[in-house]
C-alpha cells in the first residue's frame, strides 16, 4: 500500500488555518495555496536520490551532492491543481508540467475528463499529481489511470486536504502511489464536500462562486 505522509510543519499548519477561513479573500487564498504547495514540495522531495559530484571551490576541490535518478514531471488536475504549480516549481524549477482537465459532475460526483496535455518525455519522468482537494478520490484516481494508460509513472499525489474516503479509495486503486497531505479531515458531507475542508477550492482560487 502507498504511504500516507502528513506534512505537519508548523508553517504549513498555520497557513492552512488561514486558507480554511471563509473570510480569507481570493488574493490571500491564492498566495497561501502557492506557499503551502512550496513547503509541501520541500517535504515531498526529502527522499530524492543523490549522487556524489566533485566541485572546485575558490579554495580547493570538494565533494558535493547532486540530484540523481529520474527527472520530475508535475501534473496539476485542472482547475484547482493549477494553484499549486508555481509553488512546487520554486522548489523543483526543472520539472516539466503536464495538464489534466477534469471536473466533478455535481449530481453524480463522478469525474468528467475534458483535457490532457503531457510533456514529450513524460514516460521517463517520475510524476507528481497535484490537486488541493481529495474528496471521494474519483478525480485523482481517474487522473492516475489516465497517466498509467499512457505508460507513465505517477508515484506521488500531493493534496492540501483529504477526506478519509478519498485516501482509502486512492490507496485501494493505486497502491503504488504515495499520498502527501497537509490535513486529513473528518468526512464528506452529502454533497461530496470535505468537512470541515475549505469549500470549493477552484471557486476560492479564481473567485468564481
Ligand atoms: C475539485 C478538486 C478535485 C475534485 C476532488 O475539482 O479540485 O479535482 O474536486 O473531488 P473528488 O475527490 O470527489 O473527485 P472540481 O471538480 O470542483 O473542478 P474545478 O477544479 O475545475 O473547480
Ligand atoms: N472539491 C472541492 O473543491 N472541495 C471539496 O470539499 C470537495 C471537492
Amino acid at each position: 500500500m502507498g504511504r500516507l505522509v502528513m506534512c505537519d510543519h508548523p508553517l504549513i499548519q498555520h497557513k492552512m488555518t488561514i486558507i480554511r477561513d471563509k473570510n480569507t479573500n481570493t488574493k490571500q487564498f491564492r498566495e497561501l495555496v502557492d506557499e503551502v504547495a512550496m513547503l509541501m514540495a520541500y517535504e515531498l522531495t526529502r527522499e530524492l536520490p543523490l549522487e556524489d559530484v566533485k566541485v572546485e571551490t575558490p579554495v580547493a576541490e570538494a565533494t558535493g551532492k547532486r540530484l540523481a535518478g529520474r527527472m520530475i514531471g508535475l501534473i496539476p488536475i485542472l482547475r484547482a491543481g493549477l494553484g499549486m504549480v508555481d509553488g512546487v516549481l520554486r522548489m523543483i524549477p526543472s520539472a516539466k508540467i503536464g495538464h489534466i482537465g477534469m471536473y466533478r459532475d455535481h449530481n453524480t460526483l463522478q469525474p468528467v475528463e475534458y483535457y490532457i496535455s503531457l510533456p514529450k518525455d513524460v514516460e521517463e519522468r517520475e510524476l507528481i499529481v497535484v490537486d488541493p482537494m481529495l474528496a471521494t478520490g474519483g478525480s485523482a484516481i481517474a487522473a492516475i489511470d489516465m497517466l498509467k494508460k499512457r505508460r507513465c509513472r505517477p508515484t506521488k499525489l500531493m493534496c492540501l486536504i483529504a477526506a478519509p474516503e478519498g485516501v482509502k479509495a486512492v490507496q485501494e486503486q493505486h497502491p503504488d502511489v504515495d499520498i502527501y497531505l497537509a490535513a486529513l479531515d473528518e468526512r464528506l458531507n452529502e454533497h461530496g464536500y470535505i468537512v470541515p475542508g475549505l469549500g470549493d477550492a477552484g471557486d476560492r482560487l479564481y473567485g468564481t462562486n
